[in-house]
Order: structure tokens, then sequence, then C-alpha cells
């Protein structure tokens, strides 16, 4: 090769410098861009045939050759680099000169909606039943004083149903409520301060809350929750009573479900009496009940205990006995869930398992 050599690679560079830095501009990503770039200085790309010639280049000439090559080279770096940020402007440019995010679109993750747990779907049906039926509903405490749970209620010292109800004690004299009968003791006192003041000695009230027994088994969980019913007034009978838990079985269950009084022993109610309502799942009482699990055949299910209330607690709480008569009934919530749903352990009811609840 002539001493044109060095010329020639001149304008092989100078051929090649006007297509690349036309190819770099116009190309639209980052993506093209680099594949122009592969192109001029990749392994078969264009400077490696330009460099292809140097063998001609005569000794004394390949300095100047050389330099020529390497600032060709540093300028297709500049410009790749220089249009690489000149693309990275634009698209951020035309995000942000795009129409703003519609923050009014639905998500595209669902996330399920949550709903009322069971057992409060059943206390406030059970509230607004009793609403309807001109109770009003009124909270108690869950730690309570040993003289509102059990001594005002007329329950002797030492008697076997503080064992039978198995009580969580804190100090002496102190505990987590074993019913919400206590707020009978609470309201009858109230009440009785009441009456001083000149009212009638009258009231009809309904609480719902949690309790606690130590007892632990498919169908008892040491927390559960019940519902607490009484009436006080002059000349109430155990007639009303049955009218009041008659309404609510046949606003639970529907009409004509019946219910059923067994005697029972409860030291704040004379008499006392367990309540029962016709059994919702096999509903027969023809003698034909082959089987049913949930009533065991008998066609009853128990939902709670009633009285009528026992004038010791009128004394205790102030109230005269001789003046006043009333009833009470107290029932578990959980249990009427666990009847209405067919849920046959009641930890599930307290542990929580959204695959449990989403079928509520
Ligand atoms: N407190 C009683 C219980 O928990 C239920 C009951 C309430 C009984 C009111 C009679 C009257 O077993």
């Amino acid at each position: 090769m002539s001493a044109d050599a060095v010329a020639t690679i001149q304008e092989r560079l100078d051929a090649l410098g006007n297509r690349f830095e036309a190819a770099f501009a116009a190309a639209p990503t980052e993506h093209e861009l680099r594949a122009e770039q592969a192109k001029l200085l990749g392994k078969k790309g264009e400077l490696t045939a330009v460099l292809a010639l140097m063998r001609d280049v005569p000794a004394d000439q390949r300095p100047a050759a050389g330099a020529l090559v390497n600032a060709f080279k540093v300028k297709v770096e500049s410009r790749f680099e220089a249009c690489l940020k000149a693309l990275g402007n634009a698209a951020l440019r035309t995000e942000l000169e795009a129409r703003p995010f519609d923050l009014t679109l639905p998500g595209r993750l669902s996330l399920g909606r949550g709903h009322v747990h069971p057992v409060l779907a059943v206390r406030d049906e059970l509230l607004e039943i009793f609403s309807d039926l001109g109770f009003q509903s009124v909270d108690g405490p869950e730690i309570e004083l040993e003289a509102n749970n059990f001594t005002k209620l007329a329950f002797p010292p030492d008697h076997p149903a503080t064992d039978m109800q198995d009580t969580f004690w804190f100090d002496s004299g102190v505990l987590l409520r074993t019913h919400t009968s206590n707020v009978q003791v609470r309201e009858m006192i109230a009440l009785a301060e009441r009456v001083k003041q000149g009212a009638r000695p009258a009231c009809a009230i309904v609480s719902a809350g949690a309790v606690y027994r130590r007892d632990d088994d498919v169908t008892h969980s040491p927390m559960f929750n019940q519902i607490e019913g009484f009436l006080v007034d002059e000349h109430v009978s155990m007639a009303e009573l049955r009218g009041v838990l008659s309404a609510l079985a046949e606003r639970l269950y529907g009409p004509g479900t019946a219910v059923r009084f067994r005697p029972s022993y409860f030291p704040f109610v004379e008499p006392g009496a367990e309540v029962d309502v016709a059994c919702v799942f096999c509903h027969v009482d023809d003698g034909s009940r082959s089987s049913c699990r949930v009533c065991k055949t008998t066609g009853w299910l128990e939902i709670g205990g009633c009285g009528m209330v026992h004038p010791e607690v009128f004394r205790h709480t102030g109230l005269d006995p001789e003046r006043v008569t009333g009833f009470a009934f107290g029932m578990g919530i959980d249990r009427i869930a666990m009847l209405r749903y067919g849920i046959p352990n009641i930890r599930l009811l307290f542990d929580n398992d959204p695959r449990f609840l989403a079928q509520f």
C-alpha cells in the first residue's frame, strides 16, 4: 500500500462517521441504539473491517493511522453516551407529560372484603330482636367483683356452683366474670337508686358480651359469649318470660318454633329452668325421628337458662321483693351461632382462620 493508506483509512472513517451519527440519532430506543453501536464496534463490525486495512499501512505511518482510529472510537463512545442520555430524557419527559394515573380505577390486586364475624352477626341479631321487644342494651365489665358475679346473686360462700363454673381469679374478691348475670346486679342497684329518687321500679335490659370459665373442649371454650336479659316491674310473671322467649325463638328460627322449659337450679332464680327450642335441624316431633346428630334425637336444643328473679337478689340490690318481681334469662351466643350454621367445634369460632370465616 502506498502513502495513501492513511488517507484511505481517513476516508473510510469519514464515511462511517457520517453514517453512524445519523443512525445513532435516529435510533428510537436504547435497544436499537445499542444494536447500531454493535454494528460499528462489534467483532464483525464496520470499524473492525477498517482496522484490517492497518496491515497495509507502512510502519512509519502506523502511529498516525492508529491515532485516527482511536480518535474515531472516542467520538463514537461520546456520541453513544449522548444519545443514550437523550433517549432517557425523552422517556422521562413522555412519562411526565402523559395523562396522570387515574387513581379512581379499580386496583389490579383484589383484596377480599371483610365481613362481620358470625358470632357478632348473631349477637347483633339477638340485640335487635330484644330491642324490638322493648329491652334496652347495656354493657358490663368482664373483670368483676366476686360480690357482683356471685355473692349478690345469692351464691352462698363456697357454693359448689363457684367450682362448677371454674372461675378465673385475680386477687381474692376479683375475677373474670363467669356469666353476664353480673349486669343484673349492677343494673338492679342502679334501679334501686332511681327508685329512691321516686322512679318507678321497672327496667327491661339486655347485655351481651364475653364471659370466662376454665373449660376447654369441642363445645366449651375458656372465653365465650352470653346474652343476658331481665325485666323487673310490679306484677311480672313467668308467663311474660315465656312470651319473650317464644317471640325470640320465632324470630330466630321461624314462626311456630316451640320453646320448652325444663326445671333447673340457679341460685339467683326461683323457679329456675333450662330453655330449649325445638330442633331446627330435624323439626319433626312425631316419634319418627331416627337420627339427628345435633339434638341427639331428643328433638330439643338447649340455648340457655332462665327463671324468676330470686327475692334474695332484690334484697341484695336494694329493691323491695314485696313490691317487685322480675324474670331473667341467659343464653350462649356462640352456641346459637353454632346451631345456626352447623358448626361442630366452638374453637373454630375463635381461631380466626380466614378459610373458615370466608364461608359465612
Ligand atoms: N347465668 C346463668 C349461666 O351462665 C344463666 C342464667 C341467666 C340462668 C339468667 C338464669 C337466669 O349459666
